[in-house]
């Protein structure tokens, strides 16, 4: 069977610890979308671990897969195995052929495109996660596959090089070098094919996930980044370039829909709202210069407002891990999850950080919103529309600091009355039942309700 875990938010919503917490029980453990994009740590016998692209389940002993919905960056893929095989680690890794290959001129783009973006720009990791997804969509990427094809992959670059180099010549009028160079790239390509052909690591995605089904395996299908993100569903065009809601799980895995749906499909939700980047958020706590749209840092929201955001921004660590720049945080917003929740079909939650607001006199959500005169509950289709939406907020009542490992180990019971009062509100809202609370950071501080492989 197939758990599925996304993101029903921004990305950061704490979804490696919850794939660390049931991927205990999995054998098989993989991405269906995005590339190294995505972070995140995984803390194994003590010691920790920093990946962006290989799935965290191969740090123990599970098999990761990249499926064919991933965008992948050899070089990184190969120096993050390389690291794990010099800390005494046997990656299990395999890779899909029809997966598409990022490019070092993806990259390039990525880069110009986002200064030349302005207004639009989306703040992108700059991994040339967009450009790579664009030549996909366009038929003229680079497959996993063909890297394995010396004929193959000379044909592909000697129609899409120049094209690319003209593009960032003549339409940006940017200086080209070996990123652009069609004989460069075809040899250092062809050693990755080499490679991966040497350790056998690429597959036929769907045919390899189903035949471990079939032989009674579980596997968990990870989402990177989250709902609002998603190409389709999310704030376009602040958004990435895949589809991390669950749709994307039967499609960037090749298992059906049927296959999948048969499965739990569980939302991770963070108690409030972290954003990286630009675009609206209704239930944004103060701003950060240069991401939030029109905020002005000279007159800022109200001195108890950014005090509140800073708070909260402090006890959740929520600055950036390689930039330390601050993420803008907000309240929940449930318009946001009730979007998220449909365009899912969540069959659980797992809700966390509610130790991040221990110890605030009140916690607020954003229960609806007032646009254009009209209460509404979900969020509108365009981002326009969406920006001139206001919150219309619900009050709970704060709950104290405790201590969160006692809470952990003694389950739900044990949190205090009034974040549950918190969490049945989410649960009710959405309609959809509580797998699990995240507590604290560390592995072991998560409230267990429901174990999906049971
Ligand atoms: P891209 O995925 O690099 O193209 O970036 C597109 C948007 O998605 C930007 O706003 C990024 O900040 C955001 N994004 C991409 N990956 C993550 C993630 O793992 N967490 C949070 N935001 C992300």
């Amino acid at each position: 069977m197939t758990v599925t875990i996304v993101g029903s938010q921004l990305g950061d919503e704490g979804k490696g610890g919850v794939v660390d917490v049931y991927g205990d029980a999995a054998d098989v453990v993989a991405r269906y979308q995005g590339g190294d994009n995505a972070g995140h740590t995984v803390v194994h016998d003590g010691e920790k671990y920093k990946l962006s692209l290989v799935p965290s389940g191969a740090v123990r002993g599970k098999v990761g897969v990249l499926g064919n919905g991933c965008v992948v960056n050899p070089e990184t893929l190969f120096n993050e195995i390389d690291t794990l095989r010099e800390r005494d680690l046997e990656p299990d890794v395999r890779v899909a052929e029809r997966a598409h290959v990022i490019l070092p001129y993806h990259r390039a783009l990525d880069g110009i495109e986002e200064a030349e973006k302005e207004d639009l720009a989306a703040g992108t990791t700059k991994r040339g996660i967009g450009p790579t997804y664009e030549d996909k969509a366009g038929r003229r990427g680079v497959r996993v596959g063909d890297l394995l094809d010396p004929d193959v992959l000379r044909e592909r670059l000697e129609y899409v090089v120049p094209q690319k180099k003209a593009l960032a010549e003549e339409v940006f009028e940017k200086e080209t070098g070996e990123a652009f160079d069609i004989d460069h790239l075809y040899e250092t390509y062809r050693e990755y094919g080499k490679r991966l052909e040497e350790e056998d690591m690429t597959v036929d995605c769907g045919t390899f996930l189903q035949e471990r089904i079939d032989a009674g395996d579980n596997v968990m299908l990870e989402g990177a980044q989250g709902t609002s993100l998603d190409i389709d569903h999310g704030v376009y065009p602040y958004v990435t370039s895949s589809n991390p809601s669950s749709g994307g799980a039967t499609v960037g895995t090749g298992l059906g829909p049927t296959v999948v749906g048969q499965g739990d499909v569980i939302g991770i939700v963070k108690a409030y709202l972290s954003r990286v980047g630009t675009g609206p958020l209704p239930t944004e706590l103060g701003g950060v210069e240069d991401q939030t749209p029109d905020y002005d840092p000279d007159e800022g929201a109200g001195d108890d407002e950014e005090a509140l955001a800073t708070q909260i921004r402090d006890e959740g660590g929520e600055y950036g891990t390689v930039t330390g720049r601050p993420r803008r945080v907000g309240w929940l917003d449930m318009p946001m999850l009730r979007h998220a929740a449909r365009a899912n079909g969540f069959t659980g939650l797992a809700i966390n950080h509610i130790d991040v607001l221990a110890g605030l006199e009140e916690v607020k959500v954003g229960h609806s919103y007032e646009f254009d005169g009209e209460e509404i509950f979900t969020v509108p289709p365009t981002t326009e529309q969406w920006g001139r939406c206001d919150a219309t907020f619900k009050s709970f009542d704060g709950w104290p600091e405790v201590d969160w490992a006692e809470v952990a180990a003694d389950g739900y019971e044990a949190i205090p009355e009034n974040a549950r009062t918190y969490l049945e509100y989410i649960s009710d809202e959405l309609d959809t039942p509580i797998y699990a609370v995240g507590v604290g950071p560390g592995r072991g501080e998560t409230v267990i309700v429901e174990n999906p492989y049971e």
